[in-house]
């Protein structure tokens, strides 16, 4: 198999509160290939903006990475410092964040801030671009437009010189996606992307990912707390709970033939896919706080199936057919299934 384009090995990450440590992130592991649509799924609370931000070493302090590597073809970007991480950001690597107006300078005209995005990462020039966004022309001003244009916003000549605040929810995130793609990254971490959009826009915005993902290779993390999104986006899934990854396979298996009750919960929340069903089943109860949490299954609360074991075993994912892998007490048994971990 290729080197990873991603990998997290045991990545831990912790804000230390009054109330105790929040473990946002726990001894998550994780491989994105080159070229591959990875989703994170889980309810509000779960880690997955958590997981993106330590990625980029954007833990707010007293956040931190308590534990864990993050390689980023091959290299350790925990070890890296300050000046090439930055470097990193934005080039390599760039996020389209959960709340467009917190990375949108509300003092400057949108298409300047495209423009400016482009500048640092010192690709003004560079002619033409190699990928779906790339317009013809090499003037700056017109590559700004033309990114505009692709990634769905009308009238961009005249919308260069608009404020953010001038600018719909929907259109603000295409100025996000915009920002994200213009430089040429080769792994994007979209954090919920469309939550705010409506479905026709949604699945426009989906699109111009899909090509950036087809025709440029660049490999995606698609956070989202919509299964349906993600099985119908993504190559494969990571289902997180509390901090944890409880489920991860091949997208379409694991919305067949989900092994985690909290998968097959989640699931039942989605109509169009259970078309059966007319009624939606929301899973009782909420997330718990991440702060001390008791040793055991975090979904006992929750969960149907819990049984007086779920509390003591310290659960890890299991292999359980086909590159599925799911962390509960039914597949302990450690004599059906061999123990994945990477190593
Ligand atoms: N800056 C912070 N300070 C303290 N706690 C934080 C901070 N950021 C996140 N957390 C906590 O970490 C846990 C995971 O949060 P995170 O934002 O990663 O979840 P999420 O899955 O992205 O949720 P959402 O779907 O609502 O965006 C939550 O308990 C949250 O309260
Ligand atoms: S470990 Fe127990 S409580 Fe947790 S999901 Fe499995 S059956 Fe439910
Ligand atoms: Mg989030």
């Amino acid at each position: 198999m290729a080197e990873p384009l991603l990998e997290l090995r045991n990545l831990t990450t912790v804000f230390p509160m009054r109330r105790g440590a929040v473990n946002a992130v726990s001894g998550v592991n994780l491989r994105v290939q080159p070229g591959e649509i990875l989703g994170i799924v889980g309810e509000s609370g779960c880690g997955k903006s958590s997981v993106l931000l330590s990625i980029l070493r954007l833990i707010r302090q007293p956040g931190h990475i308590a534990a864990g590597n993050i390689f980023f073809k091959g290299r350790d970007l925990r070890r890296l410092p300050q000046k090439k991480m930055r470097a990193i950001r934005g080039n390599e690597i760039s996020m389209i964040f959960q709340d467009p107006l917190s990375t949108l300078n509300p003092v400057f005209p949108v298409g300047e801030q495209i423009r400016e995005a482009m500048r640092l990462h010192g690709i003004a020039n560079a002619s033409p671009l190699p990928w779906p966004l790339a317009g013809r022309r090499s003037h700056e001003k017109q590559r700004v437009l033309d990114v505009m244009a692709e990634v769905g916003i009308p009238a961009p000549e005249a919308r260069y010189r608009a404020y953010p605040h001038e600018f719909s929810g929907g259109m603000q995130q295409r100025a996000l996606i915009a920002i994200a793609l213009v430089c040429e990254p080769t792994l994007l971490l979209a954090d919920e992307p469309t939550t705010a959009l409506d479905v026709t826009i949604q699945a426009q915005i989906m699109e111009v990912m899909r090509r950036v993902n087809r025709e440029h290779g660049a490999g995606i993390i698609l956070v989202t707390h919509n299964l349906g999104l993600a099985a119908e986006f993504c190559d494969n899934i990571a289902v997180m709970y509390a901090g944890r990854i409880v489920e991860r396979g091949p997208a379409q298996q694991v919305v067949d033939n989900p092994q985690h009750p909290y998968t097959r919960g989640l699931l039942a929340c989605l109509p169009q896919i259970s078309r059966q069903r007319s009624r939606i089943d929301p899973i009782p109860g909420e997330v718990p706080d991440l702060a001390g949490l008791p040793p055991g299954c975090a979904f006992i609360p929750r969960c149907s199936l819990a049984r007086d074991a779920c509390n003591s075993v310290d659960l890890r994912l299991r292999s359980l057919q086909a590159n599925q892998y799911a962390r509960c007490i039914l597949y302990e048994d450690g004599v059906r299934y061999t123990v994945e971990e990477f190593s």
